[in-house]
C-alpha cells in the first residue's frame, strides 16, 4: 500500500503546500492552513498510459443551450438567462444573508412550473425548511426536501428517481464523503464532495446549486476551492442591517459576468427591487452641500447612486479619511488631484466619503461624482439639483470619457434629471432631453461650483 503522505491546504483559497506555515504565500490569508491527507494519483497518471481522444473542430454544430427561467426577473438575469440544464453554480456570501431564502423562492416557483425540484439541506431540520416555506407562504409547491449530507448517499437517492431539474445543496461545507478521510469542512472533503456533485451535474444534465458561506476567520473551508470548479460564481452581499441584497455574478460561463440582481428582504422573504435607482437615490436631501448623483453601470444596468462627503476641520495632526463604499487609495488620488492640478486643499481636513445604500463602486467613472461631493462639501455649497455626475478623472487632472454614456444618460433622464455633467471627449449620447455639460478638466468642475457659491452669495 501506498504510504500517504500529509499535505497542507489552505481553507481560504485551496493552494497546497508540503510544509506547514503561519501565511498562505498563494492568498496571504493568516492561520488558514490545515493538514490534510494527499490523495495518490490514478493509475493511469502513475503508468504514463492513456486513451487516445478524438478532437473534434470548432466549426461543428452544437444544440443551443436551453435554459430553466425560474420567473425571479433579477435572479435570471444574474445567470444569463436562467439556469443552464448541467451546469453548477455556487451562490456564495456571508450567513444569514438569505441565500438560503432566495433559493428556496427560486426551487418553489421551478416546482410550480412542473420541474422536478430537489433541495438537499445540510444546515437545517426538514421542519426547518418547511417552516420557512410556510412563512413565505410556498407551503404549496412540489420541492422534494432532504436534511442529509453525505454526498454518495446524496448522489444514490439523485440516480435512484426521475431526471432533476434542480438540485440545491444548502451548504457544500456541511456535505462529507467516505472516500476523503478528513472531517466534514475540510478543504479535501469540500473539493471532494463539490468534485462529486459537479461530475454528475454534467452527467444527469441537472443544474446543480452548491451554497457556500463565507467566513472570514477561516475556520471553515471558504466556498474559494470551489469557485474554479464551477460553471458560474454568484455572491450574494449586502449589509445584513439593511433591507436590500444584491446578488453579483462574478464569474459565468454562460453569461456576462458583473452582472446585478437586486431584492429586498421583507417579512415575506427576498422581493424584487425592479427599479434599484430608486433605492440608492431615495430620500435625498439636495440642499445640502456633499451630496453628487453618480450616474453608474452594474454590468450592462444602469445604476444611479448618491455619493456623499464630509469635509471637516481637523483636529489631529495627521487628518482623517474614511471611506465606505469605495476604493480608499482612489480617494487618496482624488484629493491629490483637487490639490495639485485645481488648488483645493484638503491637507488640514478630515475627509469621509460614503456611498449611499451601502452598495460597492468599483467603477473609475465614479471619480467625477466623487470630486463634486468632495468640492461641494469643502465649499459649503450644494451641487446643483436635478444633476448627475460621470467621468473618470486622471492624474493630471483631465476628464476623461467612459463606457456606455448613453444608457447612463437614458436612466438619468428617466428618472427626472435636469441636467448631467459628463466628459467632454465623448459622442455617444443618445437622444435625451438631459441638458448637457461638458467639461475636459477638474479644474471646470470647480469652477462651475464656484460660481454656484458666488450666485449664492450674491442672492
Ligand atoms: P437565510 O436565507 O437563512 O440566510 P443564509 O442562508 O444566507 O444564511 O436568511 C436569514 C435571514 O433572513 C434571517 O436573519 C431572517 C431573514 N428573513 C427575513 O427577514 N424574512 C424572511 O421572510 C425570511 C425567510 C428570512
Ligand atoms: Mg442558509
Amino acid at each position: 500500500m501506498a504510504k500517504s503522505r500529509a499535505q497542507y491546504a489552505c481553507t481560504n483559497c485551496g493552494a497546497v503546500t508540503s510544509r506547514w506555515q503561519g501565511r498562505c504565500d498563494s492568498c496571504g490569508g493568516w492561520n488558514t492552513l490545515q493538514e490534510e491527507q494527499a490523495a495518490d494519483a490514478p493509475k493511469s497518471m502513475r503508468t504514463g498510459k492513456g486513451r487516445i481522444l478524438e478532437l473534434s473542430a470548432l466549426s461543428g454544430d452544437s444544440e443551443p443551450l436551453e435554459r430553466i427561467l425560474t420567473g425571479i426577473d433579477e435572479l435570471d438575469r444574474v445567470t444569463g438567462g436562467g439556469f443552464v440544464p448541467g451546469s453548477a453554480l455556487l451562490v456564495g456570501g456571508d450567513p444569514g444573508i438569505g441565500k438560503s431564502t432566495l433559493l428556496i423562492q427560486a426551487a418553489a416557483t421551478l416546482a410550480r412550473q412542473g420541474k422536478r425540484v430537489v433541495y438537499v439541506s445540510g444546515e437545517e431540520a426538514i421542519d426547518q425548511v418547511r417552516m420557512r416555506a410556510d412563512r413565505l407562504a410556498l407551503k404549496d409547491a412540489d420541492v422534494l426536501l432532504a436534511a442529509e449530507t453525505n454526498v454518495e448517499d446524496i448522489l444514490a437517492t439523485l440516480k435512484s428517481g426521475p431526471p432533476t431539474d434542480l438540485v440545491i445543496i444548502d451548504s457544500i461545507q456541511t456535505i462529507w464523503t467516505d472516500r476523503a478521510e478528513s472531517a466534514p469542512g475540510t478543504v479535501t472533503q469540500v473539493r471532494t464532495s463539490a468534485q462529486a456533485l459537479i461530475r454528475y451535474a454534467k452527467a444527469s444534465g441537472s443544474t446543480v446549486v452548491l451554497v457556500g458561506h463565507v467566513t472570514k476567520d477561516g475556520q471553515i473551508a471558504g466556498p474559494r476551492v470551489v469557485e474554479h470548479m464551477v460553471d458560474a460564481v454568484l455572491y450574494f452581499e449586502g449589509d445584513t442591517g439593511l433591507q436590500f441584497r444584491l446578488l453579483r455574478a462574478v464569474k459565468n460561463r454562460f453569461g456576462p459576468a458583473a452582472e446585478i440582481g437586486v431584492f429586498e428582504m421583507t417579512g415575506k422573504g427576498l422581493a424584487e427591487v425592479a427599479n434599484p435607482s430608486d433605492l440608492f437615490i431615495g430620500e435625498r436631501d439636495s440642499s445640502s452641500p456633499g451630496t453628487a448623483i453618480f450616474a453608474g453601470m452594474e454590468g450592462t444596468r444602469p445604476l444611479l447612486v448618491e455619493v456623499q462627503a464630509l469635509v471637516a476641520e481637523t483636529s489631529l495632526g495627521t487628518p482623517r479619511r474614511a471611506v465606505v463604499g469605495w476604493d480608499p487609495s482612489r480617494l487618496a488620488m482624488i484629493l491629490a488631484v483637487l490639490d495639485a492640478r485645481c488648488g483645493v486643499r484638503f491637507g488640514q481636513f478630515d475627509v469621509y466619503l460614503n456611498v449611499a445604500g451601502g452598495l460597492r463602486l468599483g467603477e473609475p467613472a465614479a471619480d467625477l461624482a466623487v470630486a463634486a461631493a468632495l468640492i461641494s462639501s469643502r465649499a459649503g455649497v450644494a451641487t446643483p439639483a436635478e444633476t448627475v455626475y460621470f467621468g473618470e478623472v486622471s492624474l493630471s487632472g483631465a476628464v476623461r470619457p467612459v463606457a456606455q454614456t448613453a444608457i447612463r444618460l437614458r436612466e438619468a433622464d428617466k428618472l427626472g434629471f435636469a441636467r448631467a455633467v459628463l466628459p467632454a471627449g465623448g459622442n455617444d449620447e443618445g437622444q435625451v432631453t438631459l441638458s448637457l455639460d461638458k467639461i475636459a478638466t477638474l479644474g471646470d468642475l470647480v469652477a462651475a461650483i464656484a460660481a454656484e457659491t458666488a450666485g449664492k452669495a450674491s442672492s
